[in-house]
């Protein structure tokens, strides 16, 4: 029985189809670099190869956007960039200084938010020690911090007790009572009683709640999170609810783009893999669709009037990280190696990325100095020393040499921040635009 229903499962998912990413849609992608590829290659001309470029003027841009899309739904919002997505101090500073709070998840991240100046830094995450909870009363002028559980209340509590100082703090939530998601904040059934014992800690400000839902290519989940709390929120006394100042819905919005898939990272493709493993992959590009954040914004803006504003009315707050980094960070690199016509090696490895992304994910390979915009097999490799080290299975250009630049674009979420101390050194960093000239090159540490 219980086989017969793993087979008809397999079965099923073998004959998915995930989309196609469309040929038209990569070969614009393509041409907007190539169209740029001149301030690309005088980028490793001063600074060398690898290097990692933050763009300063897109992730601006992607501010703007964001917070624009959401103000025009809910008047008073908060937008908090999500530092674990790129931790480069750059990426806060710039942030930072156009507006938006930080969002950090360790004492690490904390110092760094500090230091680029942010007046307005939450603090989430379980498991956090006395020396980061001591550090963000240290700041309790600047940091809020987001409650795990019952018993980081008490250590809270004690530490703000003997520095004498009051707290603002709210309270995680979880959104997935089961499997590995239990890990974070406290169920919604527990939200009242954790109100009743807060009020009893003199040291701290109990004044909002937090959650966050990873992932999303459209609001679904979201909006079924916030139809759970305002039905949490209809059933706490008057009392708790008038304590309420803030509710912060989290990150975890997919890039309009959406997801962009080699064979093996599409379902079917894994478990073809599993099965049967290919030695090859094929030069074809899978996509999972997501929403423009406008279509975020608006459905998230009417979940929250519907569900939240007869209960509460108090400010929402927002703390995405990939979706506004992922598209001003990207990778330079050179062919070192030409092993044979479909076989390169180059001088940066997955230690840039931290992790084995393209044998899944699919980002274009651009070779800068032969440009062209057609698409060509040929395994891309980095030079650690595992095979595992796979930039693609192809490349655009009109060719390829030792020698030649390549561009890995939008490489800005969850890779730098995972970079690894493995074999090679690091790529060097470097910032395109400058606060006064958007063309200004400038390393940074
Ligand atoms: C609490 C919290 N907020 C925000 C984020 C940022 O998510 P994303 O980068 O998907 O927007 C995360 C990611 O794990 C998170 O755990």
């Amino acid at each position: 029985m219980y086989e017969n229903d793993i087979l008809r499962t397999v079965e099923s998912i073998l004959r998915q189809h995930t989309p196609r990413l469309d040929a038209s849609e990569i070969e614009k992608f393509v041409s907007d670099f190539l169209t740029r590829r001149e301030i690309f290659l005088k980028i490793c001309e001063v600074h060398g190869s690898p290097v990692y470029v933050i763009e300063r003027a897109v992730l601006g841009e992607r501010l703007k956007q964001f917070t624009g899309a959401f103000r025009r739904e809910l008047s008073d919002i908060r937008v908090y960039y999500a530092v674990k997505s790129n931790n480069h101090p750059l990426m806060a500073g710039i942030l930072v200084k156009l507006g938006a709070g930080l969002d950090v998840s360790s004492g690490l991240e904390l110092k760094m938010g500090l230091e680029t100046g942010a007046e307005d830094i939450v603090f989430s995450g379980p498991g956090k020690t006395q020396d980061e909870l001591s550090l963000a009363v240290a700041n309790s002028d600047r940091v809020t911090v987001l409650m795990d559980s019952f018993s980081e209340l008490d250590r809270l509590q004690d530490i703000a007790e003997r520095a004498g100082v009051l707290v603002r703090a709210g309270i995680r939530v979880n959104t997935k009572a089961h499997g590995i998601w239990r890990k974070f904040g406290i169920p919604l059934s527990d939200l009242s009683r954790f109100f009743d014992e807060a009020q009893s800690r003199s040291n701290i400000r109990t004044c909002g709640i937090q959650s966050h839902v990873s992932w999303n290519m459209n609001p679904d989940r979201q909006t079924e999170f916030i139809n759970a709390l305002g039905n949490t929120l209809a059933g706490l006394s008057v009392q708790h609810r008038s304590r309420i100042e803030f509710i912060d819905l989290g990150g975890g919005f997919w890039p309009s783009q959406g997801e962009w898939l080699q064979e093996a990272g599409t379902c079917e493709g894994a478990l073809r893999n599993a099965i049967i493993p290919q030695h090859d992959q094929p030069l074809v590009h899978f996509k999972r669709p997501a929403v423009g954040i406008e279509r975020f914004a608006s459905a998230i803006g009417s979940a929250v009037r519907e569900h939240i504003f007869p209960y509460v009315s108090c400010r929402i707050c927002f703390e995405p990280g990939r979706w506004l980094c992922n598209d001003a960070m990207h990778l330079l690199m050179t062919v070192m190696d030409k092993k044979e016509n479909d076989l390169l090696i180059t001088d940066a490895g997955m230690n840039a990325v931290g992790w084995e992304r393209f044998e899944t994910d699919f980002f274009p390979v651009i070779n800068l100095s032969r440009p062209d915009i057609s698409e060509h097999k040929a395994l891309v490799m980095g030079s650690l020393c595992t095979p595992h080290d796979v930039w693609g299975y192809g490349y655009f250009g009109s060719g390829i040499e030792p020698g030649n630049i390549l561009l890995i674009p939008d490489q800005g979420a969850y890779t730098y921040s995972l970079r690894q101390n493995f074999i090679k050194p690091l790529p060097c960093v470097v910032c395109l635009g400058s606060e006064t000239d958007n063309s200004a090159i400038v390393a940074v540490e």
